[in-house]
C-alpha cells in the first residue's frame, strides 16, 4: 500500500500531538512532533542565556545554531519518538511552562525556522509520517496527501493544559496558562515567516465538543480514505 504523508496543523494545545500518535501507532507510520524541535531550540537558548525575561539575544541564537543538534529517539516503552538536543534526553524539560512562554518567540526567527524545516524535509522523505505543528501543510509539506487543521477554544484548550501541567505538578494558575495559550496564539498567526494559517485543502477539526474517540474514528477514516486514493 502506498505511504502518504499527514499534516496536521492548529492552535497550540488542541490535542494534535495526542492524534497524531494514535494515528501513527494505527497505520505503522513515524511521528514527528515539530513543536518538540522549536521547544528545543527554546530550552538550548535558554541555558546560554540568549533568551530570558527581558532579554532576547537573536543574533547569538543564529551564531550558535550550529552547535544545536536535534535528533529523535523511539521509546518503545512511550511508544513514540523522544526529542534529544545535542545527545541530552529533554522529552520531559521542553514541556515546563518557562520553555512554553519563550518558544513562540524564538520560532519567529527566520533561520531556526530554516534549520528546522531542512530537517523535516529529511524526515519526511520516505513518506510514511505524521507530522504535526503550525506550517507542515502549508510550507513543510504542501502536497501532503493529507492535511487536517485543529482548532478549539481558547477556554478549552488553556483547561486542557492547565490539567495536564498540574498532573506534572508545576505550580501555574489557569489564567497563567490562558494568558500563555492567547498570547501563542497571537505571536503564531501574526509572525512574518510561516505564519499559522490554515492551508487551503486542510480539512478543519473543531474539537471543543468532541470525544478522543470520536475525533480519532474521523481522522482515521480520512486518512484511509487518503491512502486509498494515493
Ligand atoms: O506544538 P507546540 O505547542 O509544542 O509548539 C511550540 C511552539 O513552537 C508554538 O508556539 C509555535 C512553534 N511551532 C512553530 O512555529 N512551527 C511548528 N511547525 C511547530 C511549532
Amino acid at each position: 500500500m502506498k505511504k502518504i504523508i499527514i499534516a496536521i496543523d492548529g492552535y497550540s494545545s488542541t490535542g494534535k500531538s495526542t492524534v497524531a500518535k494514535q494515528l501513527a501507532r494505527a497505520l505503522g507510520y513515524v511521528y514527528v512532533d515539530t513543536g518538540a524541535m522549536y521547544r528545543a531550540v527554546t530550552l538550548f537558548a535558554m541555558r546560554n542565556q540568549f533568551i530570558g525575561e527581558d532579554f532576547f539575544q537573536k543574533e547569538k541564537l543564529i551564531e550558535s545554531l550550529a552547535d544545536v543538534q536535534l535528533n529523535f529517539h523511539f521509546n518503545a516503552e512511550k511508544g513514540f519518538a523522544e526529542m534529544y538536543l545535542n545527545g541530552e534526553n529533554v522529552e520531559q524539560e521542553i514541556r515546563t511552562m518557562e520553555v512554553s512562554n519563550f518558544v513562540s518567540q524564538v520560532a519567529t526567527i527566520p533561520e531556526v525556522r530554516k534549520k528546522q524545516v531542512q530537517q523535516q524535509h529529511e524526515l519526511g522523505k520516505e513518506k510514511g509520517i505524521v507530522m504535526d505543528g503550525r506550517d507542515i501543510g502549508t510550507v513543510v509539506f504542501p502536497n501532503a496527501e493529507l492535511k487536517l487543521f485543529m482548532t478549539a477554544s481558547a477556554q478549552t484548550r488553556a483547561q486542557r493544559r492547565f490539567e495536564e501541567l498540574q498532573q506534572k505538578g508545576e505550580n501555574v494558575t489557569f489564567d497563567e496558562v490562558l494568558q500563555n495559550v492567547k498570547s501563542r496564539d497571537q505571536i503564531d498567526t501574526s509572525r512574518k515567516d510561516s505564519p499559522l494559517i490554515k492551508a487551503k485543502d486542510a480539512v478543519v477539526i473543531d474539537n471543543s465538543e468532541m470525544s478522543l474517540d470520536e475525533q480519532f474514528e474521523k481522522i482515521l477514516s480520512l486518512a484511509k480514505n487518503s491512502i486509498e486514493k494515493a
